[in-house]
């Protein structure tokens, strides 16, 4: 067990993180990507006492409001419509789960994943009615098409050639794990999806146990890549599972990319799919089908880029 975890006060708890940083010791923060600024609001967030469900809504905000990043809020590429559509969702540690899918026109769907978890008796809204509840809800209408997606996608339109991109400028959903100091977990997960997708379509970011599972009894998981291959094995669900029966946050991670290269044979060389996860004890994994999938770790006070195995080697 970790050191942090036998501390019994909140003195002696943050004593510990502060001067004997050990590996596994709390906050701990990891996310898909290297998302460097989105895990650092994650852990001030928790090392000023707060949540990590405070924590990975505030980090996966970052990435959102990041008209850079192509496949994440503001600037996602748009669906072959031009319409650029939101998934995300949010687990607790108390295993509540809220979600929003094909949300338009605002910035923040992780927040908005938050209040349908927490004010409505449901756990999922989607498209118009997510953008109603979010509307009535105080958040603003805003234009998520940048010019810079849009230019993309005008010059997506001219071949009209629908591929999906493996490791799409080395980014694409955000999935973010956070245990506090109390030893709590939560999750989140936020995507603009596939680009140029068909309209309607929704991956597995915001469904429960495929983008995103937490059992704050043994841990979570969250995925990126292509969300269809991680809907079909309910990866994060499978993940945590696994580590239940007793496997490492990393053979679990292995043994669910696994499954889907099982499934899917010489096709594999056409698609990406990452895990991450993260164990109790704050013991963490990674695995992807091809090199190019990284991930950020935030723990014992180094915010760092970490470069995981993967199954495809040439
Ligand atoms: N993993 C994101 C998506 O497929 O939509």
């Amino acid at each position: 067990m970790a050191a942090l975890a036998c501390a019994n006060t909140t003195e002696e708890k943050q004593a510990t993180t502060e001067k004997e940083a050990v590996p596994g010791s709390f906050p701990i923060v990891i996310a898909t990507w290297d998302v460097k600024k989105a895990t650092a609001k994650a852990w001030e967030v928790m090392k000023n006492g707060g949540s990590s469900l405070d924590a990975v809504e505030q980090g996966c905000m970052v990435e959102e409001a990041n008209a850079d990043g192509q496949s994440v809020g503001i600037g996602g590429l748009p669906d072959r419509d031009g319409n650029v559509t939101l998934d995300a969702c949010i687990m607790n540690p108390a295993g509540d789960y809220g979600a929003v899918v094909y949300l338009q026109n605002i910035l923040h769907p992780i927040s908005v994943a938050r209040k349908v978890m927490e004010e409505t008796p449901h756990v999922l809204l989607a498209g118009k009615g997510a953008e109603q509840f979010a509307l009535e809800n105080g958040f603003e209408k805003v234009n998520l098409l940048t010019e810079n997606s849009k230019k993309a996608w005008e010059e997506w339109k001219i071949t009209s050639q629908y591929k999906p991109i493996i490791n799409i400028e080395n980014h694409d959903t955000i999935g973010m794990l956070a245990i506090d100091q109390n030893g709590d977990i939560s999750g989140g997960c936020t995507t603009s999806g596939l680009a140029y997708k068909m309209a309607g379509r929704v991956g597995d970011s915001p469904i429960i146990g495929s983008g995103l599972f937490v059992d704050n009894e043994v841990g979570a998981a969250t995925a990126t890549g292509l969300g269809e291959e991680v809907l079909k094995t309910v990866g994060s669900f499978l993940i945590v599972e696994l580590m239940r029966q007793g496997k490492s946050p990393q053979e679990a991670c292995e043994e669910a990319v696994n499954r889907i290269v099982k499934k899917n044979g010489d096709r594999i060389k056409d698609f990406q799919v990452g895990y991450i996860a993260v164990n109790k004890q704050g013991e963490t994994g990674a695995y992807g089908i091809h090199d190019g999938f990284v991930y950020t770790v935030y723990q014992n006070e180094e915010n760092k880029k970490h470069v995981p195995e993967y199954y495809l080697k040439s």
